[in-house]
Order: structure tokens, then sequence, then C-alpha cells
């Protein structure tokens, strides 16, 4: 097994991948929540991206990534045998679960791929665990075998029904808040817009209220400012302070702004580099 070595690779859909990798020192104190930073190769952007799993006695860690950027896209192209030059991690706090006994973690679109490792990690911890998975149609749809047996119940929904339920996963959550379940927290993972509203349900309702953020990292050490966002009034970084925030305090509108800083290079590299 060659150092951060691809063990292999599982299409979960036509744009969504799942890999394991060789990583043993970031397997052995890895923890559900932390993330690693990657380069493809020597001259590669550095991208962070959370771990969906990880198996401290085999050595291996497992990523699962949707290819919408230069970096992703590259690895699409890496195959089994392939090597990154270069994986940092564990980084970031661990996702806290002391004192939880019924979550419900809400995961929208490709951040499910980051829900599950949350999810999974929290009903292991003997946490009942109801997990609402949304998605824009049934060609999205990912991980559903996993979720059910990593939760205690799933529920699906979609934007035009064509897989579950046809609603958003807001309307579902507020379903089952109706129906009477008493959660300690809920848990948002995904488009900054739908983690904003499922905060804000949280708060109507006045359950505490998780954030899962993602942001554009470089260092990973709370020293570019790269991941900066504002939480409480307060500068807060994503890589050293998070990526966990509570929900009522992150400051949803600047993080939407910065989240579009480089969407004109993004597309200009799935146009152009990435061909
Ligand atoms: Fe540089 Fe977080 S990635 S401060």
């Amino acid at each position: 097994m060659k150092r951060f070595e691809i063990l292999s690779k599982r299409m979960l859909n036509d744009n969504i991948t799942w890999l394991v990798i060789s990583a043993p020192l970031v397997a052995r104190k890895a923890k559900p929540g932390q993330f690693i930073i990657l380069r493809t190769d020597e001259y590669g952007e550095r991208i962070p991206l959370t771990m969906a799993g990880h198996d401290s006695k085999k050595g291996t860690i497992d990523l699962i990534y949707a290819a919408v950027g230069r970096t992703t896209m590259l690895m699409d192209q890496l195959e089994v045998g392939d090597c990154f030059a270069d994986i940092v991690g564990p980084l970031g706090k661990p996702t806290e679960m002391e004192g939880l006994k019924k979550v419900c973690v809400v995961g929208g679109g490709t951040g499910n791929a980051l829900a599950y490792p949350l999810a999974k990690g929290m009903h292991d911890a003997g946490i009942e665990v109801d997990m609402i998975t949304g998605f824009k149609n049934k060609d999205l749809v990912i991980l559903q075998d996993e979720f059910k047996a990593g939760t205690d119940n799933l529920y699906l929904v979609t934007d035009d029904g064509t897989a579950g339920e046809k609603m958003f996963t807001t309307v579902k959550l507020e379903e089952l808040i109706a129906a009477g379940n008493d959660y300690d927290e809920i848990v948002a993972v995904g488009p900054p817009i739908m983690m904003k509203f499922t905060c804000e349900i949280a708060q109507k309702h006045g359950i505490k209220s998780i954030a899962s953020l993602t942001a554009y990292m470089i260092d990973g050490t709370g020293m570019c400012g790269g991941c900066r966002c504002n939480i409480g009034g307060e500068d807060k970084f994503v890589c050293v302070d998070g990526p966990d925030f509570d929900g009522s305090l992150v400051d949803w509108d600047e993080l939407i702004q910065r989240s579009a800083y480089y969407s004109d290079q993004e597309k200009y590299d799935r146009e152009h580099v990435c061909r």
C-alpha cells in the first residue's frame, strides 16, 4: 500500500465519487466531522474535503466528492493505484455529541455526502438520528442504503417528486417537529441557503441548530484568513474553529456572498481547463 494511494473508487451517480485512500496517520486520529486538505499533484491547488469515514485498523480514509471544480474534476481522472501528492489532516474540530439523545440531520444535495459521516457517527454513539436527505431529482440521489444502515429513521425528498416525497427538506423538518419529535439539536449540511432556512426553523421552535460549514481554504491552520466567517459578530475560521457552528449565530448573508466570490473562475475552469 503506497502513501495516499487510491484503493477503491466507486461512482455514486454521474457526478459524485467515493474514494478509499491509504492514509494511516490521518486514519489513526480521525473523528466524525473532521476534514483533510489534499493536492492531486505538487502544483495542484489545496482543497478541503470532509472525511466520509475512516478505518484506523486498515489505515484508510473515505472521501466522497462532487466533481464541480478544477481539482475535483482532476480527481475524477485518477484511478485505483494512483496516489495523491499530499493529504493533511485530520483538521477541524470533531462534531460535539455530548448530552445529545435525539437529533435531526438535514442534508441537501451533495451536502448529503458530508452529512453521512456525521449522522452515522452520532448513530454509532447511541444518539437517535432522524435523517432528512434532499435532492433536486432521482438522478442525484445518493447513499440511501448507507443512510438506512447508519441512522434510525430516513426520509427522502426531492424537489420534483421523482424519488421519495415531493417537497423541500425544510417542509419535511417542519412536519417532523409538528409530529411531536423532540429534538435536542438540528444539524444542517448543504448549500448555505438551505442551511440558513433550516437553522431558522430550529430557532423558531427553540431547538439548537448546528450548521456544518464549508469554505475556501488554503493553509487549514487559521493563518491565511481564506475561510473566515462571521459568527455572532466575531471573525471565526472554519478550518480551526469549525466546521460546525451554532446556526443561530452565523451571518448567513455574508457567508452566501463569500461563497460566490470565485464562481466566475470556477465556471471558467469547468469550461476551459477541465475539459
Ligand atoms: Fe486559512 Fe482557514 S484555511 S485560515
